[in-house]
C-alpha cells in the first residue's frame, strides 16, 4: 500500500523506520504540509499520514476522496484540524493516536512552568555571558501553592499528579469529572471561576472544539489571581492572544508558558532563523521576559514517537488486511 506522509521531519522518518516491520507499506515522505492546495499530491495513495498543522478541511478532503485515499491517519491526539464529518461523507476513515504518552506532554508543561518560574531561560543566557548577577531572577516555591488543571483527561491527570508531588494543592475543572481518580490523587474538582480565582498556576489540558475556542479571553483572564502563571500545552486557539498580550502588558499575569500558539500553522516546526517574523503578536510575546515559548514539542520524546509510529502502522496494516481499526483510535 502507498502512504503519503506530510510535514515530515527527520525524527518522523527515524521513528517510523524503526517501527516499520512490514514491506507492505511504501512511504511517500513530503516535507510540505497537506492543505487544499497540496492535496493532489495524494494521488494514488491509499492513506495519508498527517500531523497537527496539516489542514484537512472539506475542500482538502474532497480532493483526497478523488485521489482514492481511504484512510487519514493522524499521528497525534488532537484532531481539530480535520473535518471528520466531511471525511465520513466522503467515505474516508480517520484514525488518531489518542494516548501515545500523556507523560511526555505533562512533563513538558511542568518543565516549561519550572523554567519560567525559576527564570532558567534567562539565567542560562546570563551565565553564558559571564553575568552572574541574580537580580530579577526571584521565583516562588511550588510547595503549598494552588495549581488549577483545566481538563483532566490523560494529560491533565498526569500533570495534576506531578504537581501533587511538589506538595501543591491541585484544583481541577472538567465537565466530565473523574471523582474516583480525584479522591485517590487528592485533587479537588471545582467550578472554572473558582479555579481561576484561587490558582497561582493555571494549566490547560483540554481539546480545542468550538465551545473551548478562546476559553482564555479578557473576561476569564480578569478572573485570574494577579501574578498568576498560565501554561498552555493544549492548543493555541484556547487562548485569545490579543487579550493575553493585554494582560501581560498590565502585569496582571506573572508569567506565561506556551507550547502552542493561536497562529502556529506555517511557523512552528520550521527553521525561520534569519528571516523577518511576520506575525506581530508572536513577535510581541517573544519580547516579554516572563513569556516562554516552545514550538509544539510536548510530544517529542523517544517513547511518544515510538508509540505514535507503532499505532499508526498497526492501523495502516489493518486497512491493508481489511481488519477493523484499533477501536480507541477510530474517529
Ligand atoms: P483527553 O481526551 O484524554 O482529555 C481531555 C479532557 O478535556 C477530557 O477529560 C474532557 O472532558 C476535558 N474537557 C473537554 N472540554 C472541556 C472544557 N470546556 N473544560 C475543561 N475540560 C474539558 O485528551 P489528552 O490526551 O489529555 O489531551 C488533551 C489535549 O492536549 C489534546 O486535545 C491536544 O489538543 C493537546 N495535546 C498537545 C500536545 C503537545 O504536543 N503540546 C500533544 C498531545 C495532546
Amino acid at each position: 500500500m502507498v502512504v503519503s506522509f506530510y510535514d515530515t521531519k527527520p525524527y518522523d522518518r527515524e521513528s517510523f523506520a524503526e517501527a516499520a516491520q512490514s514491506e507492505k507499506i511504501e512511504w511517500r515522505f513530503h516535507e510540505f504540509r497537506l492543505t487544499p492546495d497540496t492535496a493532489t499530491t495524494a494521488d494514488g495513495a491509499d492513506a495519508v499520514c498527517v500531523f497537527v498543522n496539516d489542514r484537512l478541511d472539506a475542500g482538502c478532503i474532497q480532493a483526497l476522496g478523488e485521489a482514492g485515499v481511504k484512510l487519514i491517519t493522524l499521528r497525534c491526539a488532537g484532531h481539530n484540524n480535520v473535518d471528520v464529518e466531511a471525511a465520513r461523507g466522503a467515505g474516508i476513515a480517520v484514525t488518531r493516536v489518542p494516548a501515545y504518552s500523556p507523560h511526555a506532554v505533562a512533563e513538558h508543561a511542568v518543565a516549561l512552568f519550572l523554567s519560567l518560574n525559576r527564570k532558567i531561560h534567562r539565567a542560562y543566557s546570563r551565565v553564558r555571558d559571564h553575568n552572574f548577577s541574580l537580580n530579577r531572577l526571584v521565583g516562588f516555591d511550588v510547595f503549598g501553592k494552588t495549581i488549577g488543571i483545566v481538563g483532566t483527561g490523560r494529560i491533565g491527570k498526569a500533570a495534576a499528579q506531578i504537581f501533587r508531588g511538589f506538595g501543591a494543592r491541585v484544583l481541577a475543572f472538567d465537565p466530565a469529572a473523574d471523582t474516583e481518580w480525584a479522591r485517590e490523587a487528592d485533587v479537588e474538582y471545582t467550578e472554572m471561576d473558582r479555579l481561576l480565582r484561587e490558582s497561582d498556576v493555571v494549566s490547560l489540558h483540554l481539546p480545542l472544539v468550538p465551545e473551548t475556542l478562546h476559553l482564555v479571553n479578557a473576561d476569564t483572564l480578569a478572573l485570574m489571581k494577579p501574578g498568576a502563571h498560565l501554561i498552555n500545552t493544549g492548543r493555541g486557539k484556547l487562548i485569545d492572544t490579543t487579550a493575553l498580550i493585554a494582560a501581560l502588558k498590565t502585569e496582571h499575569l506573572g508569567g506565561v508558558a506556551l507550547d502552542v500558539y493561536e497562529e502556529e500553522e506555517g511557523l512552528f516546526f520550521e527553521d525561520l532563523s534569519g528571516l523577518i517574523l511576520q506575525d506581530d503578536e508572536l513577535s510581541r510575546l517573544l519580547t516579554f521576559p516572563n513569556v516562554l515559548v516552545t514550538a509544539h514539542q510536548g510530544f517529542l520524546t523517544r517513547e511518544a514517537l515510538g508509540e505514535i509510529a507503532r499505532v499508526t502502522i498497526d492501523n495502516l496494516l489493518r486497512l491493508e488486511d481489511g481488519r477493523p481499526f484499533l477501536e480507541e483510535t477510530a474517529l
